[in-house]
């Protein structure tokens, strides 16, 4: 199957700190991937630079056969993305914020994408509420629905379930699950290891900046491990990860 991302030797330093070493990473089409590593590791500045919101150091990053560092605005065009904490603007409604994304991408039927979302994530109580004024995890269910209003082949999502309640969290898991059932790709990054060992079809695990693990749920089937018991003997032994 195509490389819907390909990165070769991909690098970002912050002055003395190098974010991300040398990554050469292929997701393949269809795949729900997660990006696993401890705090620091270096996984928001990878998926900044696949997003083309932060340029390379070095290497090389390929998104839907577009090379990111000459094209970021035709990268962002065609993915959705969640960044990192990030919420919607405090002085739009939860409704307004979605249309002001429809517009921004020139969607049809944006009203109608909404409304599914404000229906499957269960906050349409909440569409005339300004954003400064919904609860941390409605902020999240909004930033989804941004993610996914024009339905991308690829959305790169920085922790998708850290503010959702349990019921929530199982109702977006079974929306990714099925989003990719549907041909998409969904490249994610988590700290939350037994929900990468049961809805991603990939992972790799990034420590200190370089890629320490790639690996898929059959192979960790084979050996008999669980993910949180991998990721542990990798990394779990040192603490100046941060
Ligand atoms: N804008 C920035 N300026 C300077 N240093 C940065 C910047 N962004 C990230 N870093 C540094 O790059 C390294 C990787 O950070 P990054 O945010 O990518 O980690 P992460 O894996 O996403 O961590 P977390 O699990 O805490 O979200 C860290 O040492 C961080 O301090
Ligand atoms: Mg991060």
């Amino acid at each position: 199957m195509a490389a819907v991302i390909e990165t070769r030797d991909l690098t970002k330093h912050y002055g003395e700190t190098v974010a991300v070493n040398n990554v050469s990473l292929e997701v393949p089409a269809g795949a729900l991937y997660g990006l696993l590593g401890p705090n620091g590791s270096g996984k928001s500045t990878t998926i900044r630079m696949l997003s083309g919101q932060t340029r390379p150091t070095a290497g090389t990053a390929s998104v839907l056969g577009i090379d990111v560092a000459t094209d970021p605005v035709g990268v962002r065009r065609r993915i959705g993305i969640i960044p990192e904490q990030e919420t919607p603007p405090s002085f739009l409604t939860a409704a307004e914020y979605l249309r002001f994304v429809g517009s921004v991408r020139a969607l049809e039927g944006t009203d109608e994408a909404a409304d599914w979302w404000f229906e499957f994530l269960d906050f349409g109580d909440k569409r005339d509420v300004l954003c400064k004024d919904l609860s941390r995890g409605t902020r999240q269910k909004l930033m989804f629905a941004q993610a996914f209003l024009h339905r991308p082949e690829l959305a790169l999502i920085d922790e998708p379930l850290v503010n959702f309640d349990p019921i929530v969290q199982h109702q977006v898991k079974e929306f990714l699950v099925d989003y990719v059932r549907q041909g998409n790709t969904i490249f994610l990054s988590t700290h939350i290891l037994e929900v990468a060992e049961e809805i991603c079809t990939g992972y790799a695990i990034l420590h200190r900046g370089r890629l320490l693990h790639t690996g898929t749920p059959d192979e960790l089937r084979e050996t008999g491990r669980h993910l949180p018991e991998v990721f542990l003997a990798l990394v779990g032994r040192d603490p100046a990860h941060a």
